[in-house]
């Protein structure tokens, strides 16, 4: 259900069917079907359960709507549903359960839209028009395969370690250093400074797309994205501070499913606060990047945060960055000390630079780009290659998801180096 494509014999197909759980519905859909030029006979009654035992004796049709409002267990249905269903099928849910992480799962398990009921006619023939364009793209879709999507996030252990600097530069290298497409989503709507780094206005996107989460789709990426560079683009927005962050947060996890439709690569700008509030923003990122500083309080907060990641999202690759490093003797804790805190090894580290972090401001443009050739940079060139590597990796063998979690309890050296503390 996946990937579109017409399969030879595509032509034979009924261009679509409907089975749904009360006559309100089926009463709603007959007219849409009947302007589309559908046959109004394929709206069946009887829902998915109908639909399974329809679609097992016969030819699936390229577009099917399926009503899930009787099923116990939607996601297990939806794959019974998948068993009998023929490539190619674009399939529409629709239910009563108003539940962001029901609906992820179901766009995760290949379904193209999920409607809530009531169902309304306009929600109705926007799904239908987009479930159309799918079938009229087959290219879009097989040009993803070629080159599998890799999502990165980058979380700072504190405020100000300098995650967004690697966000940001990490972004601008995968797009001008490896040739990707690249999405930068800043999450942090309120200070984000995505848009500044690269010297762009963030646009209304961002604040538009958590207004109207039903109003993302490919066109409004198209629109809403601002570009940087012909291969790089961003979604941040400045919202207003007087307004706290009214989301459930399903705008984030649609521009994340339309980015990876989009583009080849998407860089995640992810506040750790907002990893609390939406930690389902972390289930489709293969390689997430631990930026920290070498700093006690960071120390506590990088074991908590990889034990967090090691336990829900035990998929995802970590790395972990130590940035804005300064000299040994004016560290807070060494390198070593704070690498046997956190019972790992430092993957990364990016020394403190001031005067370059300074031109890169005034020129309004990532460091990456500002310090090319400097000692700064050559780290974050390494970390760039580093993630995109395991994130294709990840994607191309398909193990993402199924690693399992090793849990490990780090606060064991989080309390060994606080009574080393003690004892100094
Ligand atoms: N390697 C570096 N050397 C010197 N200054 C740096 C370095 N990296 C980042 N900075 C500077 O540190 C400041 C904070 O960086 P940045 O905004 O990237 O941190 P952050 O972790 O995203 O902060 P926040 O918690 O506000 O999101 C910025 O002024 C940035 O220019
Ligand atoms: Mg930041």
């Amino acid at each position: 259900m996946n990937a579109p494509w017409k399969p030879a014999g595509a032509a034979q197909r009924e261009p679509f069917a409907a089975y749904v759980c009360d006559d309100t519905t089926a009463e709603l859909l007959r007219p849409i079907a009947a302007e589309l030029g559908w046959s109004v006979d394929k709206v069946h009654k009887g829902g998915l359960r109908n639909a399974v035992q329809s679609l097992s004796v016969s030819a699936s049709p390229q577009i099917l709507l399926v009503d899930l409002a009787e099923s116990g267990d939607p996601l297990n249905d939806i794959n019974s549903l998948a068993e009998v269903c023929e490539p190619g099928t674009v399939v529409i849910a629709a239910g009563q359960v108003n539940d962001v992480r029901l609906y992820r799962d179901l766009i995760a398990s290949g379904i193209q839209d999920y409607l809530l009921k009531p169902l309304h006619p306009d929600a109705m023939r926007e799904a239908f028009g987009h479930a159309q364009a799918m079938l009229n793209a087959p290219k879009l879709a097989e040009a993803n395969v070629d080159r599998p999507h890799c999502a990165i996030a980058v979380i700072g252990t504190r405020g100000g370690v300098g995650a967004s600097t690697v966000a940001t530069s990490t972004a601008w290298l995968l797009a001008e250093r490896e040739k990707r497409t690249v999405a930068l989503l800043d999450l942090d709507v309120h200070f984000g400074t995505g848009a500044l780094t690269l010297d762009l206005e963030p646009g209304r996107g961002l604040t538009d797309a958590i207004e109207n989460p039903s109003r993302i789709d490919g066109l409004f990426i198209e629109r809403a994205m601002v570009k940087a560079t012909e291969k790089l683009a961003v979604l941040s927005a400045e919202a207003p501070i007087n307004a706290p962050l009214v989301t459930d947060g399903a705008a984030f996890y649609q521009l994340q499913e339309e980015m990876r439709a989009a583009f080849e690569a998407t860089v995640v700008d992810l506040p750790r606060a907002m990893l609390v509030q939406h930690p389902h923003l972390i289930s489709d990122i293969q390689a997430a990047v631990i930026v920290t500083d070498l700093t006690l309080a960071a120390a506590r907060d990088t074991i908590r945060v990889l034990s967090w990641l090691k336990t829900n999202a035990p998929q995802t690759h970590l790395t972990v960055v130590a940035s804005r490093v300064h000299p040994a003797a004016q560290l807070e804790i060494s390198r070593k000390d704070f690498e046997s805190s956190i019972e790992r090894k430092i993957d990364f580290l990016i020394p403190f630079d001031q005067k370059l972090a300074a031109q890169a401001a005034k020129l309004g443009k990532p460091i990456a780009e500002a310090g090319k050739n400097t000692k700064t940079v050559a780290p974050l060139i390494e970390l760039t290659r580093h993630v995109l590597n395991v994130g294709e990796e990840l994607v191309a063998t398909g193990s993402e998801g199924k690693a399992t979690a090793k849990r490990k309890s780090l606060i064991g050296g989080f309390s060994a180096l606080l009574s080393k503390r003690a004892k100094k």
